[in-house]
């Protein structure tokens, strides 16, 4: 059962019920048990074709699978017994998925700590994304035995697979910061400070107290925002005239909104000491008109300082660190994040018109199946 959305219009999508795919030699197929679904994976779809997210997961001509974070189970193996351990039904897994209930995957590298999907279509693209962790042995998922399923998991699974990913980022914003010592700013702004990727952030620049952190939010997400006490300050768009204008500030650009954009830069001009683009929540909102005052926006990709952290810090350590951090971060988000967990066709259409109209509450997590054995 795979999700299915138009590339041009993400608005269009429909489900395919193909027969469950049976793995060739040196396959394996997983059974994909929870994923989450974020703005994140809108901004996947959104940047679709100029970011390469529909190369992972390919479908028929104008058909696009997008890309989400979640566990499986292997459900059937054909690769050979590796040296260290086979993959062997049964066995749990996080990583990257479709919007489906089942992944054919050729497993290489096969190490007690995971293995990477070899299929040629996945060479290209960034390797942390083609990366799937074995959850027996996984130091970062403490709470997790290979042999559990999840119900004797709990929530904690679903917290995983909603934080995982976003926090990964902030985690690597946070310490890219650091080491360019903020820019010289004495101030974050963080827009859609509602967002999970942003509340992280702001959560780790206040636990390791880097500096000010200031979010930007809708006004009707302003009162949640304040109530999770990240931030030092929170301003509705639209009223940044409320902050000092000559605080020498970093921006961190969570929505993408071009209006946003105009109104942060004009308000710091030259106090703005770096514009750093992470994420395009206003996906249908990125038009920008003309230059900004200020510094030029610039990507932060968070695969690309992973690479260089690996390269600095030797394998394993950023992942200790990061599943460290996360582990404190789910424990404070578990006051302000709840889990809604939905199962099937209908509840998984519902909670993907949801996300993509922007209308998913802050203080809810979507974890969905469409795997019917559950
Ligand atoms: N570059 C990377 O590697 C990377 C990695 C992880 C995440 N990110 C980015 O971080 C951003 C946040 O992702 P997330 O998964 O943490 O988001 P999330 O928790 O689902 O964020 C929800 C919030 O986003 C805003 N929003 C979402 N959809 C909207 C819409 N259609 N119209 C207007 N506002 C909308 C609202 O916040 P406000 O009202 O506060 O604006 C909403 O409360 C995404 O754009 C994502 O791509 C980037």
């Amino acid at each position: 059962m795979d999700l299915l959305v138009a590339r041009g219009d993400l608005r269009r999508f429909r489900f395919d019920d193909a027969p469950v795919p049976e793995p060739g030699p040196g396959e394996a197929r997983l059974r994909i048990s929870s994923f989450a679904l974020t703005a994140n994976n809108i901004t996947y779809a959104a940047f679709g074709d100029i970011m390469s997210y529909w190369s992972f997961f390919p479908a028929e001509p104008g058909w696009g699978r997008i890309p989400v974070w979640g566990f499986a189970t292997v459900d059937a193996s054909n690769i050979e017994a590796s040296g260290v351990d086979g993959l062997v039904p049964g066995e749990r897994v996080y990583g990257y998925f479709p919007m489906s209930s089942h992944l054919v995957v050729t497993p290489s590298r096969v190490s007690d700590t995971g293995f990477v999907d070899a299929a040629p279509h996945r060479a290209a693209l960034p390797p942390v994304y083609n990366r799937y962790t074995r959850l027996r042995t996984d130091p970062a998922l403490p709470d997790q035995a290979g042999d559990q399923t999840p119900e004797q998991t709990g929530d904690q699974e679903g917290y995983e697979a909603l934080l995982r990913p976003l926090f990964t980022t902030s985690f690597l914003i946070d310490d890219w910061l650091d080491d360019n010592e903020t820019f010289g700013a004495t101030q974050v702004v963080i827009t859609s400070a509602s967002s999970k990727t942003a509340l992280a952030l702001a959560f780790l620049l206040e636990a390791f107290d880097r500096c000010r952190v200031v979010g930007l939010t809708a006004p009707g997400n302003l009162a949640f925002v304040e109530g999770v006490g990240y931030y030092d300050e929170v301003v509705a768009y639209g009223g940044i005239d409320a902050l000092a204008s000559d605080v020498p500030t970093v921006l961190v650009d969570m929505a993408g909104d071009g209006a946003v954009l105009s109104e942060v830069h004009g308000h710091f001009a030259d106090h703005l000491l770096h514009s750093c683009r992470v994420g395009a929540t206003h996906w249908e909102d990125l038009n920008l008109d003309g230059a900004l005052p200020g510094p030029e926006p610039k990507l932060f990709f968070a695969p690309d300082h992973i690479v260089r952290r690996h390269a600095d810090w030797g394998p394993g350590v950023l992942e200790q660190r990061a599943g460290d951090a996360l582990g404190q971060f789910i424990a404070s988000a578990r006051d302000w994040l709840t889990i809604t967990e939905a199962h099937g066709e209908d509840a998984v259409a519902a909670a993907y018109l949801d996300v993509l109209e922007g209308r998913a509450r802050p203080d809810r997590g979507y974890v969905l199946s469409l795997d019917r054995t559950q």
